[in-house]
């Protein structure tokens, strides 16, 4: 059987809240509709990171996505990485559907503070939107960020939404986002997680925003690209 098709019986099996992003044939074409399609100007932002002759990790990839669009950019090497055994049986067949022969993926776990991945490092190291609303309201933005900044002395690329409305969207209230988090990123209703990740990294790395932004509250997730502040290149 074809792989894709494999590809196609799997992805049926495996339960829709692993199902998130919407699968692809290399012309932008729907393979599998997913919770998530791409748009366009994710599709832009990401147009921005130059990755040829580059090695590149990516966390929480799902079905690949970015690892598969950063190999066609000319990576040297991808490796996408994430938690779920069939997730990664379904990259290894779209893979070889797409006949990309430069990414590999593997099973990692970024709760694991002991992780072998974390003996690793990487030209690009990405965590593309990963950080969502459990997240933040469960505080756990720090050990992902951490983990991501052990896998690369030269480039992070994340994407986050620029802010949360506390009650609608994270299902909690200021006060007790102000217990988790310094007082400074809770601004009356709102929690500035675009903010506390930019201190997060500084002054270690310097933020920039490859997503066009506007002020104040944005609903969709934002690229960022993280330098080192100081080159020791
Ligand atoms: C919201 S999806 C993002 C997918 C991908 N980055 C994209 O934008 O297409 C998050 C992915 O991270 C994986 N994941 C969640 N927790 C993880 C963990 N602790 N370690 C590794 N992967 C994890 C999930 O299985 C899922 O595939």
């Amino acid at each position: 059987m074809p792989p894709l098709q494999q590809f196609l019986d799997l992805a049926a099996a495996i339960a829709p809240e692993h199902r998130y992003r919407t699968v692809y044939d290399t012309d932008l074409h729907v393979l599998m509709p997913g919770k998530e399609p791409i748009d366009a100007d994710t599709l832009e932002a990401f147009s921005r990171i130059a990755f040829t002759g580059r090695t590149v990790v990516d966390l929480g990839c799902n079905f690949g996505f970015f690892a598969f669009q950063a190999s066609r950019r000319g990576a040297a090497h991808v490796l996408g990485v994430d938690c779920e055994p069939r997730v990664l049986e379904g990259c290894e067949l779209l893979k070889r559907h797409f006949g990309l022969p430069h990414v590999s993926f593997e099973r990692h776990d970024l709760d694991d503070a002991a992780s072998p991945l974390l003996a690793r490092r990487f030209d690009i190291a990405m965590l593309v939107e990963f950080i969502g609303k459990t997240f933040v309201a469960e505080n756990r933005v720090a050990s992902a960020l951490a983990f991501l900044e052990r896998l690369s002395n030269r480039e992070l690329i994340l994407s986050v939404q620029k802010i949360y409305w506390i009650r609608k969207e994270l299902g909690t209230t200021p006060r007790r986002m102000r217990e988790r988090y310094a007082p400074r990123y809770v601004d009356g209703g709102d929690f500035l997680l675009l903010d506390y990740v930019r201190d997060f990294f500084a002054p270690r790395w310097r933020m920039e925003a490859l997503s066009p932004m506007a002020e104040g509250y944005e609903k969709p997730r934002k690229f960022l690209r993280f330098t080192p502040e100081h080159s020791h290149a």
